[in-house]
C-alpha cells in the first residue's frame, strides 16, 4: 500500500512556482498578487485563509486579505469585487465561502471577472473545464488529479467512482475523469439518491470520496486493489487535541488502507494539495495563461 503525501508533493509544487516567480521576477515582471476576500469569524474559513495567505509568501506572491464583518452588505461586497476585477495589479482573487446567509453566493461568484476567477467557480470556468477548453479548475479537484499523476496512478480506462456531486469537488471531479486525455476514465458518481452505494463503490479501480461523513466508506465497500482519494475534512469534537477537535476523512482508514494500492491520509493527503493548486492557478492568472 502506498501512502500519498499531499503535504510533500505540495510543498515540491510551491518549491518549484517559488523558483519560476523569481525567474519571471529577476526578467523584470510583476509578482503574482492574489487577493482574498474573508467575512466574518467562521474557524475554519480563517484557519484556510491564513494557510492561503501564508502558500502565497511561501510562493513569492503578494497576497492581499480583505476583511469584512458578518453584517456586510451584499451590495458593499459587491462593489469590493467590482474594484478588485478592475484592479490591474491585482491578478487573481477569491472571496472565501461560506458567506453569511443574508448574501447570495452565486451572485458574488458570478461577479467575478471570470479571467480572475482562481478559485474556477464562475460558470465561464466551470463551462470551459466541461468541454475541455483552457480555463481555472477548481482547485480540490485540480490537486487531487495532481496526485494521481504524480503518483502514477494510471486512471485511462480505469473505473473511477465519485462520491458527492457538490458544485466544488464531486461535479467537477467527475468531469475531469471523464476528460479526454485528462482521466480517460470510466466515471459513475454516486450520491444521497443512489441505490446500492456499497455495490457501486466496490466496482471502483480509484474511489474518490467527498461526501464529508466521517468513516462512511468502509472496508467492504473496496476493491482490494483500488486506489483511494478521502475529500473529507469534518471537525470531529476530540477532547484530547490542543483544539478541542480533530479532522476526520470519509474513509475509515485504519480498515480501507490495508486493501488498497494507494490512500490519501487525512491530513496531510487532499488537504495540502488544494491550496497549493490555488497557486498554481494565480500563477497562471499571472502569466495571463488561459485569458488575456
Ligand atoms: N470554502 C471551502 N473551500 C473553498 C475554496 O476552495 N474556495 C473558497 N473561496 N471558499 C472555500
Amino acid at each position: 500500500m502506498t501512502l500519498i503525501d499531499g503535504k510533500a508533493t505540495a510543498a515540491t509544487i510551491k518549491a518549484e512556482i517559488k523558483e519560476e516567480v523569481e525567474r519571471m521576477v529577476a526578467e523584470g515582471q510583476k509578482r503574482p498578487h492574489l487577493a482574498a476576500i474573508l467575512v466574518g469569524h467562521d474557524g475554519g474559513s480563517e484557519t484556510y485563509v491564513r494557510n492561503k495567505v501564508l502558500a502565497c509568501e511561501a510562493c513569492g506572491f503578494q497576497s492581499s486579505l480583505i476583511r469584512y464583518e458578518e453584517d456586510v452588505t451584499e451590495e458593499e461586497l459587491l462593489k469590493r469585487v467590482e474594484e478588485l476585477n478592475q484592479d490591474d495589479d491585482v491578478d487573481g482573487f477569491i472571496v472565501q465561502l461560506p458567506l453569511p446567509r443574508h448574501i447570495s453566493e452565486q451572485r458574488v461568484i458570478e461577479a467575478i471577472d471570470y479571467r480572475k476567477d482562481v478559485d474556477g467557480f464562475h460558470p465561464v470556468n466551470v463551462g470551459r473545464m466541461a468541454i475541455g477548453l483552457p480555463c481555472f479548475i477548481s482547485a480540490t479537484p485540480k490537486g487531487i488529479l495532481e496526485l494521481l499523476r504524480r503518483y502514477n496512478v494510471e486512471t485511462s480506462g480505469k473505473k473511477c467512482v465519485v462520491l458527492g456531486r457538490s458544485n466544488i469537488v464531486g461535479k467537477p471531479m467527475a468531469q475531469l475523469m471523464l476528460q479526454k486525455n485528462l482521466g480517460d476514465s470510466t466515471v459513475t458518481i454516486v450520491h444521497s439518491h443512489t441505490q446500492n452505494i456499497a455495490e457501486e463503490c466496490r466496482q471502483a479501480d480509484i474511489l474518490i470520496a467527498a461526501i464529508g461523513r466521517p468513516g462512511y466508506v468502509t472496508a467492504d465497500m473496496v476493491k482490494p486493489g483500488a486506489t483511494v482519494i478521502d475529500v473529507g475534512t469534518t471537525r470531529v469534537p476530540d477532547a484530547t487535541r490542543p483544539k478541542g477537535f480533530r479532522l476526520s476523512g470519509d474513509v475509515d482508514f485504519e480498515n480501507v488502507a490495508p486493501l488498497c494500492n494507494a490512500i490519501t491520509p487525512v491530513p496531510g493527503g487532499v488537504g495540502p494539495m488544494t491550496i497549493c493548486m490555488l497557486m498554481l492557478n494565480t500563477l497562471a492568472a499571472g502569466k495571463k495563461e488561459y485569458y488575456k
